[in-house]
């Protein structure tokens, strides 16, 4: 979470799974490895393409890029390392901590997290150096409302 009086908040609307894949290849360009993206949504909201935009924009071949429900975190190789968390099925932050949380943090990468709810008190953004966003995607129909948040 990032405290509300040093955030910046900008929306944007998808109304197709291609824009919302050309949005992530645009954050893209401002990310380097040291950088996490936390991505919050309900089921299907566009998670996971969004994750997908934001690794080809970083040089992953976008096929690579699924959800890691199972093995929580996949790992991509691009310009930049990539590691993708979804931590639909962390029902308590140590879980992730078990799975060696604190190694993966330290990994020169930049990483993305769906439901980072499920782990918000290890998502402190005061304690990361590199860049903290935060996005939720709403969805009604196609379209898509991305409410993108960073520190100032
Ligand atoms: N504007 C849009 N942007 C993104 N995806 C869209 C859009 N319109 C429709 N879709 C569809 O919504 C689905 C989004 O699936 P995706 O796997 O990215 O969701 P998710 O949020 O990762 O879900 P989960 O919580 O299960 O991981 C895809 O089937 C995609 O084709
Ligand atoms: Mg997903």
């Amino acid at each position: 979470m990032i405290a509300p009086e040093e955030t910046h908040i900008e929306k944007h609307t998808c109304s197709s799974e291609e824009e919302t894949l050309a949005l992530g290849e645009r954050l893209a360009q401002e990310l380097s490895a040291g950088d996490m993206v936390c991505i919050a949504g309900d089921l299907g909201a566009g998670k996971t393409v969004l994750c997908r935009g934001i690794a080809a924009g970083l040089g992953v071949d976008p096929s690579d890029v699924r959800s890691p429900t199972f093995a929580i975190a996949h790992e991509y190789r691009g310009a930049v390392e990539v590691l993708h968390f979804d931590c639909y099925r962390i029902s308590k932050p140590e879980e992730v901590l078990q799975i060696g949380w604190d190694d993966y943090l330290q990994r020169p990468a930049v990483i993305l997290i769906e439901w980072p709810e499920n782990i918000e008190p290890l998502l402190q953004e005061e304690s990361f150096t590199g860049k903290f966003l935060w996005i939720d995607i709403g969805a009604a129909g196609s379209n898509r409302e991305l409410t993108v948040t960073r520190k100032i």
